[in-house]
């Protein structure tokens, strides 16, 4: 049956404006003013602003790390998401000996629980021939992005000719590298002496990933870049510095992009020296306060072009279970670090916050318009990963993936309202004004208030196209 949504005002990355909307077949069919439709079904949008469904470009569910896993799967993300107006989401592949087309079959395994619409890119973890000429074939799947790692020395890391190779291959193949960047080398130096000196505690974690190695790799991977004609995104950047390169490399027409994360926008190193320090822990670290504001002014002049999670949760402490679905949960987490900080799982919960904590202290506090709270949570992404305007749009033709915001919703957040499968959430007690009320996935109302409409297996695989340099 046809859905009408109606008396919504409607925010895209461009516009704001009243109209309604009218959903048939899981598209929206129609935006216009004083629809009618018989028989559809009425939703009563007055008040409420609406927003296209929010698309996360990097998750990691389910994720084996530190001899454990990441504490939300393809389910529990994905409802987790959804209750945060996440509509779809890209996960990472983990790239097996077996070969690329292998190693996503197991993770489109591990997805077949999907509860939203959901893609993955490929971490490439190894560079030879074979991996070569498989690349075409993991682009006919609809997987054209490239995770590369500039640290982690011996298990995710490429060196700098292994990724020179891919960014060539990534153009020859209509392809987009993303970079985490920190230098490995440098890692590798300080942490064995940081545990030498009898350093074992969260803060060591920042004080061995230097920040300038981030912005020195920043701009490396803008060289390369440069140098190869290959486009880049660089995933959760977290200095200052890194956007100063960004800004440096776009501004000579460098094709590179750049995604930060809600807790490089508010925590900092100081979060590690708390008793819970550990729930702060991921790579790459918090880093000062300065570094927040120069992160926010740079998603404010658009020099960064998207807000992600990286969420990787894990469990504070794994020894004491959650009720979840009405069932316990304990899956071991930060505590197996509590006497070494190189031993704690690295990774933050966050894919249900994005949306409402950046509405509240991006938008509320005036530090980017609404429109560009659109553009950075929704369009850009779908535009840089080959999904616009299927995904991340309110326009005739597009899924109808379409979030109904209570504006005025006065919320004291925290693990209590979060739907993440952790036992702590990192804006505890933060007071948000406005919240999603209803997430439509596809026309079907998936969350409606406090009440879970959606079902595992409802998540469509999304085979990406090529992709937009913005
Ligand atoms: O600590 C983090 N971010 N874990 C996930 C892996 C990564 O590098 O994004
Ligand atoms: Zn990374
Ligand atoms: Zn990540």
């Amino acid at each position: 049956m046809p859905t009408l949504i109606k008396n919504g005002t409607l925010i895209t990355a461009s516009e704001t404006f009243q109209a309604d909307i009218l959903i048939e077949n899981e598209k929206i069919k129609l935006i216009g003013k004083d629809l009618s439709y018989p028989n559809a079904e009425l939703i009563d949008a007055t008040g409420k602003f609406i927003t296209p469904g929010g698309v996360d470009p990097h998750t990691h569910f389910d994720l084996p790390m530190f001899g454990t896993v990441s504490s939300d799967d393809h389910y529990t993300g994905h409802k987790a998401a959804a209750f945060g107006g996440t509509t779809t989401v890209m996960d990472f592949a983990v790239q097996e000996k077996t070969g690329l087309e292998h190693s996503m079959d197991l993770w489109l395994e591990k997805a077949r629980k999907a509860a939203i619409d959901y893609s993955f890119h490929m971490n490439l973890t190894h560079m030879d021939d074979a991996v070569a000429a498989e690349l075409p074939r993991l682009r006919e799947m609809g997987v054209q992005t490239l995770k590369v790692f500039t640290a982690y020395n011996g298990r995710l890391r490429l060196d700098d000719g292994g990724i020179f190779r891919t960014l060539r291959l990534a153009r020859e193949n209509g392809m987009l590298v993303m970079a985490h960047c920190e230098n490995g080398d440098v890692i590798e130096q300080l942490i064995p002496e940081a545990l030498a000196a009898g350093h074992t505690t969260p803060e060591w974690h920042a004080l061995t990933r230097p920040g300038w190695g981030a912005i020195e790799s920043t701009l490396r991977m803008c060289a390369m870049s440069q140098q190869t004609g290959a486009p880049v995104y660089i995933v959760h950047m977290n200095v200052g510095g890194e956007a100063d390169m960004l800004q440096y490399a776009r501004e000579r027409n460098v094709k590179v992009m750049g995604e930060t994360c809600p807790p490089y926008l508010f925590f900092s190193i100081d979060d590690l020296r708390r008793p819970d320090g550990a729930k702060w822990i991921c790579s790459p670290p918090m880093r000062s306060v300065e570094d927040n504001a120069r992160l926010w002014q740079a998603l404010k002049e658009e020099t960064i072009q998207v807000i992600g999670t990286d969420h990787c949760p894990f469990f504070f402490d794994g020894t004491k279970p959650i009720i979840y679905e009405g069932h316990e949960v304990a899956i071991p987490g930060k505590e197996l670090g509590r006497d070494n900080f190189t031993k704690i799982p690295n990774g933050l919960p966050g894919v249900q916050d994005r949306l409402p904590v950046m509405w509240t202290f991006g938008v509320g506090a005036g530090m980017f318009s609404a429109n560009q709270f659109v553009a950075m949570t929704s369009t850009n992404p779908a535009k840089i990963f080959g999904l616009y305007p299927r995904k991340g749009a309110l326009l005739p033709g597009s899924d109808a993936d379409i979030v109904i915001w209570d504006a005025h919703k006065q919320l004291k957040y925290g693990v209590a309202h979060s739907h993440q499968r952790t036992d702590y959430n990192l804006y505890e007690g933060w007071q948000l004004t406005g919240y999603p009320e209803k997430v439509l996935l596809r026309g079907k109302v998936i969350v409606d208030g406090e009440k879970w409409l959606g079902k595992s297996g409802d998540g469509q695989f999304l085979k990406r196209g090529e992709g937009e340099v913005i």
